[in-house]
């Protein structure tokens, strides 16, 4: 079975001196970059927006409940990745594990799926940061707001961020890193000066009681609500839950730390503490930012579209919304980079396989950085930001995310028993039962989004299967060396 060949873990990284080597990329991060480029991807949208539309519409003060228990299902798919990463530390991440587990077809869903995640990801917050950028400087929304046939906002971001990804990972670290001092900064500002104005009429009653919330019908019902026939809930547990699902969003992309493992110097036992280090801080941050912002004003006078700069507002501090969307800006703007970077490690793990073409894989002596494949997808994202809208599409990027985190949690229980021998220099606890819940989880989430989300994501991957069909199974590294 052809489809399901696997490669040994040992060879995952590693793979020299099979006459198609395509370089190496260089080893120069710390713990410390690791955790920067970890925040850089993980705090952007999600805690500027969906805390005022959650706690609203759906969780009431308790929203701080929703981001903690998201942050809890985020921490153990973190575990998850720290135990693989550490052990077998390849750019190619989610993608390589998915190789020596369940065999080539897998582990080629699984890079065609994070493609999704990553690729589309920069496109969709490119023209929210246009949109962000434009509203900000008072640009004409012709170029810069989502009705624009051509958004140069979303253009010149990606031509200018592609060029620091190219130049070098350490280059793009220092970037990320300054992007990253200002937005928790910020965050750290509205968590200290807010705290003066929470009244404690605010957070109560903490939990509104529970009312069958409007059901929305047909596709975009979440799966769940329509395979058992639950009425979705506003308010109350259920209300609560609802909300942590979405929250989850906001924790999405720390993974990306795994895919820079090729250029760590000590994974072992950095790439944990990258892992673990960006979700404490992020979790942190969250639950400070979001208690404020809930104490500081009553939940249904939250705004929807810009609820902490509101909130400040609210309270006769104007002048705070100037530092919080600059904060939003930095953000917006190290996820677009991290995202760029992160697919072309992915994309580079897949030409090195031969599962694209190695030439586009190679990296450049010069900058140590893999060059074709980085302007080949930054091309890709270019267009996907310039010319579509894609508003709509921003649920897929969280089924991708949540498929590689499912498939993650998988591996490290097949591993367990597959490879008891493989050196771990980081394991995750009480395992099987914390993957088992890692897993069960992320799938609970991914079953609430919804049916068109579903399609869109089964399309995505069928138009993969055809890709895989016409070049990869027949180029396979792997493949080669079995024939
Ligand atoms: N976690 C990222 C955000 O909140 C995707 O924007």
């Amino acid at each position: 079975m052809h489809l399901f060949r696997t490669k040994p873990v040992e060879q995952l990284g590693n793979d020299e001196g099979d006459g198609r080597d395509v370089g190496r990329l260089r080893r120069t991060l710390s713990a410390r970059h690791l955790v920067g480029f970890g925040i850089g991807v993980v705090i952007g949208t999600g805690i500027f927006t969906l805390t005022g539309v959650e706690a609203r519409d759906t969780a009431g003060p308790a929203v701080v409940v929703s981001f903690a228990l998201a942050g809890l299902v985020a921490l153990l798919a973190a575990l998850c990745y720290a135990e693989l990463a550490a052990a077998a530390p390849t750019a190619g991440s989610a993608y390589s594990y998915a190789y020596a587990t369940a065999g080539e077809l897998v582990a080629w869903v699984i890079g065609w799926d994070l493609f999704l995640e990553f690729a589309l990801g920069a496109a969709v917050v490119a023209r929210g940061w246009s949109g962000y950028v434009g509203n900000l400087l008072d640009l004409p929304t012709s170029a810069f707001g989502e009705e624009s046939t051509v958004n140069v906002g979303a253009a010149l971001i990606v031509v200018l961020l592609t060029v620091v990804a190219v130049l070098g990972i350490r280059e793009s670290a220092r970037v990320t890193g300054a992007l990253v001092v200002v937005k928790v900064a910020v965050c750290v500002f509205v968590v200290v000066a807010g705290a003066w104005f929470v009244r404690g009429a605010n957070l109560t009653p903490f939990v509104p009681p529970s009312r069958p919330e409007e059901a929305s019908g047909g596709l975009a019902q979440p799966v769940v609500s329509a395979v058992l026939g639950l009425d979705p809930v506003a308010f109350g547990v259920g209300g609560v839950l609802t909300a942590a699902a979405v929250v989850f969003f906001a924790y999405t992309g720390f993974e990306a730390v795994a895919n820079l493992s090729e250029e760590t110097r000590r994974p072992g036992r950095d790439l944990p503490l990258g892992l673990l280090g960006t979700l404490a801080l992020s979790t942190v941050l969250y639950i400070g930012v979001s208690l404020v912002v809930v104490g500081m004003v009553p939940y249904d006078r939250l705004d929807r579209g810009a609820p902490i700069a509101d909130a400040f507002d609210q309270v006769g501090l104007g002048w705070a919304a100037a530092l919080i969307a600059v904060a939003a800006v930095a953000g917006l703007t190290s996820v677009i980079l991290v995202d760029l970077i992160t697919v072309s490690r992915i994309g580079f793990a897949m030409g090195r396989d031969g599962l694209l073409p190695p030439a586009i894989a190679r990296v450049s002596p010069r900058t140590g950085t893999p060059v074709r494949i980085t302007l080949a997808f930054a091309a890709l994202v270019l267009v996907m930001a310039t010319f579509v809208p894609l508003g709509t599409l921003a649920d897929l990027v969280s089924i991708g995310t949540l498929f590689a985190f499912l498939l993650v949690s998988v591996a490290v229980v097949v591993l367990r028993r597959t490879r008891p021998d493989m050196h771990r220099p980081f394991r995750v606890p009480l395992s099987p039962l914390l993957p088992g819940l890692a897993a069960l989880a992320c799938l609970y989430l991914m079953l609430n989004l919804s049916i068109e989300t579903w399609l869109r994501f089964v399309a995505w991957l069928a138009l993969g299967l055809l890709v895989y069909a016409a070049y990869g199974y027949r180029n396979s590294r792997v493949g080669a060396g079995s024939r």
